[in-house]
C-alpha cells in the first residue's frame, strides 16, 4: 500500500547566487586494451551553493563517472570542471587532494567503513588526513556522532550496525572537514526500505539546516524525489534538468 512520507518540503532550500560547480563540454573517454569507450559526451551544468540536486539515470549512462570527476577523484579526458572559481585543470595532484579534503564530503553506496574500527574512529579519520589536531578531531567526530543520533553506538565497531546506521556513520565522517558539498553515489542503494528514508532525511536536513549543497547519484524515482532539481543523463548525455518531480513515495507495505 502506498504510504505518503512527507518529506521537509514545508523548508525551502537557501540558494545562494554563488556558482559552486561549473561543468563545460565535459567528455570523459575510458581507454583499454579492447579500445576507447566514449562515456560521457559533453555535460554542461551549474551548481549554486545550497541546492539539493539529484543525478539521475539507468545503469551504466555515466553517473558514477561524474561523480568521480566532480569529486575529483578523476579528471575530465576534454572540457572544463570549475569547482568553487577554480578550474581543476589548473591543479596539481597535491592541490586537488586537497581540495577534495577540504570542499568535498563523500558517501557512497556501500558506506567504504573500516569495519573493524570504532564508529568514532571512523568519523575522525578524515580529520586525520585533514591534518586537525587530535583533540578536535575527537571533539568534531563527538559533536557529529551527536547530529546523526548514533552516540549511544560511538564505541562499537562499524561492522556491528545496521546498514542505515553505517550510511549514518559514512554521512557523520563526510562532515569531519567541513566541507561544503557533499557527494553521494546510490547512497541508499545497499539499504533496506525502511532506513533509506531515515539516511535521505539526514542528507536533506544537512541542506536545509546547514546550507551544505548536496548532490545524489540515483536510478530511483523515490530518492531522487528529496531533491530540487534532477539532471537526466542518459549514455552519457544530459536529456533533462529541471524541478525534481517530488510526488513519488516509497511504498513501505
Ligand atoms: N574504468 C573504466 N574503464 C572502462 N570503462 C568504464 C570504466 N568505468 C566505467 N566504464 C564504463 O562507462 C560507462 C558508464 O559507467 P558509470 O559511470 O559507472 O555508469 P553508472 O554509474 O551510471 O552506472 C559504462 O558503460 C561502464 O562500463
Ligand atoms: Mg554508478
Amino acid at each position: 500500500m502506498a504510504n505518503n512520507i512527507d518529506k521537509p518540503e514545508e523548508k525551502p532550500p537557501k540558494i545562494s547566487d554563488k556558482i559552486v560547480i561549473e561543468v563545460k563540454d565535459l567528455v570523459k573517454t575510458y581507454h583499454s586494451g579492447a579500445g576507447d569507450t566514449l562515456v560521457l559526451k559533453g555535460l554542461n551544468f551549474q551548481i549554486h551553493e545550497g541546492e539539493f540536486v539529484s543525478i539521475m539515470g539507468p545503469s551504466g549512462s555515466g553517473k558514477s563517472t561524474t561523480m568521480h570527476i566532480l569529486g575529483a577523484l578523476d579528471t575530465a579526458t576534454s572540457g572544463d570542471y570549475i569547482l568553487d572559481g577554480v578550474n581543476t585543470k589548473d591543479l596539481s595532484e597535491d592541490e586537488l587532494a586537497g581540495v577534495r579534503s577540504r570542499k568535498i564530503g563523500f558517501i557512497f553506496q556501500a558506506f567504504n567503513l573500516l569495519a573493524h574500527k570504532t564508529v568514532l574512529e571512523n568519523v575522525m579519520l578524515p580529520g586525520m588526513y585533514g591534518h586537525l589536531p587530535m583533540t578536535l578531531r575527537h571533539q568534531k567526530a563527538t559533536e557529529l556522532i551527536k547530529l546523526v543520533k548514533l552516540e549511544n553506538r560511538a564505541h562499537h565497531r562499524a561492522s556491528q550496525l545496521s546498514g542505515g546506521q553505517q550510511q549514518r556513520v559514512a554521512i557523520a565522517r563526510s562532515l569531519m572537514m567541513d566541507p561544503a558539498i557533499i557527494l553521494a553515489d546510490e547512497p541508499t542503494g545497499n539499504l533496506p526500505t525502511d532506513q533509506t528514508d531515515e539516511v535521505l532525511r539526514f542528507l536533506t536536513s544537512l541542506n536545509r539546516d546547514q546550507g551544505k549543497t548536496i548532490i545524489i547519484i540515483t536510478h530511483e524515482p523515490a530518492v531522487a524525489s528529496y531533491s530540487d532539481r534532477t539532471i537526466v543523463l542518459r549514455d552519457g548525455v544530459i536529456t533533462s534538468d529541471g524541478p525534481a518531480n517530488r510526488n513519488v513515495h516509497y511504498d513501505c507495505a
